[in-house]
């Protein structure tokens, strides 16, 4: 259980990069990586595009305005003068700025902890990968939820054969937000969202799914897919090329089959991340609407709900425990988590303790890559026709 103590000597000296007043994501970065005062510390920031907004905002949750900088270059420039200067960079902007800033921060030495989808392509992936081993410094990927025990649970349970061999994976992660064409009234995050040029090669396949595509390979780290066909639309035609809706269907290796359903335009639904794992013996269900619980359901038995922080469930899973059983946790905890498994893989590359970096479960740039490929195959998939592509693991060539 943790209570908040020191897991790392020292905190971490912080900064973030976007992430200002007007940003989506900046505040649920902050209530993560703050939520243990032991784990990182805000001391600067280059919060906004807008560098006077940035600076009256980092001044009004806390940062010395002299740390508050116009932009990044400045920040690392400016940072590496003093003794006391910054170790670990967010970055929270647009997708189209993550390569770019990361090999900036990398260069300057510091360690990253970047958004998804974390670049374009596999090959920008790659060459940051070996960027930062060169650096000796790690990549972190903010794939939220993923942080969240039920996730782990389900990892436990699957290895110990709870419910016997995968068959079925059944994933989902869709909202209403763009069911309609909002016109002038679009908000600046969504207007890059469908603009190839900032958000990539996707919207929602980016956006969204990479989250959940994650998540089951942190589930079900044995299973690997073989083949997907993703069939995508613009169901609001201004913003195609990028979809705001797709279904993927996946073969596994093991002969397991499997459907992702990603969207933006599924109207009034407000709670859309679903993960569904049937077996030959039992069936797994977690849904971020009850983010507590996760559904156990035996063929031949009664339905089991397994509640958090409950003495049956598995170590890895009450090993994140925050609050206990009979108070809910969340989206928060979830970000928490995460940010704390950052902060000890970084003091670990700082100490070079290989040991445990390597029994360390987080979202490193590994995972960040593999949403990067998987968003490479879905877009290839798509784009040829809605086509049964192999899923490629080296660097894709066009079918
Ligand atoms: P947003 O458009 O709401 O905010 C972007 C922020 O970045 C603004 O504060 C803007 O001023 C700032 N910014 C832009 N360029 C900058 C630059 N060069 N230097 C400094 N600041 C700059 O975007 P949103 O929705 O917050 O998304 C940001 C990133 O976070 C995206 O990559 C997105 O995919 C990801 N995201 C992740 C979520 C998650 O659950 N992990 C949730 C929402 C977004």
């Amino acid at each position: 259980m943790l209570n908040g103590e020191k897991k790392i000597a020292r905190p971490l000296r912080w900064a973030m990069i976007g992430g200002g007043r007007t940003s989506q994501v900046g505040y649920k970065h902050r209530t993560g990586a703050l939520r243990d005062n032991t784990a990182f510390q805000l001391i600067a920031g280059a919060f906004d595009i807008d560098a006077e907004r940035g600076k009256e905002f980092g001044v009004n949750i806390g940062v010395d305005e002299n740390r508050c900088y116009p932009d990044y270059r400045t920040m690392f420039t400016e940072e590496a003068k003093r003794e006391d200067g910054i170790e670990v960079v967010t970055i929270a902007t647009p997708n189209g700025t993550h390569y770019e800033i990361t090999k900036a921060a990398l260069n300057a030495g510091l360690h990253v902890i970047c958004e998804k989808p974390l670049f374009f392509t596999v090959e920008e992936g790659e060459e940051v990968k070996e960027l930062a081993e060169k650096q000796g410094k790690i990549v972190g990927v903010t794939y939220g939820y993923s942080g969240n025990q039920m996730v782990l649970q389900m990892r436990a349970m699957i290895e110990q054969g709870k419910i016997g061999e995968i068959r079925v994976v059944d994933l989902q992660y869709t909202h209403g937000f763009n069911a309609t064409d909002q016109g002038e009234k679009t908000s600046a995050a969504q207007k890059w969202r469908v603009d190839p040029k900032v958000a990539g090669p996707s919207f929602v396949l980016g956006d969204l799914s990479t989250h959940t595509y994650y998540m089951s390979e942190l589930i079900m780290p044995e299973m690997k897919i073989k083949k997907l066909l993703c069939d995508r639309q613009s169901f609001v035609g201004t913003r195609a090329p990028l979809e705001d809706n797709a279904f993927v269907m996946m073969h596994y290796e093991n002969g397991a089959v499997g459907r992702l359903w990603t969207s933006s335009i599924n109207a009034g639904c407000m709670d859309g991340q679903r993960i569904r794992i049937v077996g030959t013996k039992a069936s797994l269900e977690w849904w971020d609407s009850k983010p507590n619980q996760l559904k156990y359901e035996v063929q031949g038995e009664p339905a089991q709900t397994l509640i958090r922080a409950m003495p049956y469930m598995d170590e890895t899973c009450n090993a994140d425990e925050r609050l206990g059983a009979l108070h809910q946790e969340g989206l928060s905890e979830a970000w928490a988590n995460i940010y704390l498994k950052f902060a000890v893989a970084i003091d670990a590359k700082n100490r070079g303790d290989e040991d445990t970096l390597k029994s360390l479960v987080y979202p490193d740039i590994d995972a960040g890559i593999q949403g990067i490929r998987w968003i490479e195959n879905c877009v290839r998939s798509a784009d040829n026709g809605g086509v049964w592509v192999e899923f490629e693991t080296k660097k894709l060539v066009q079918a």
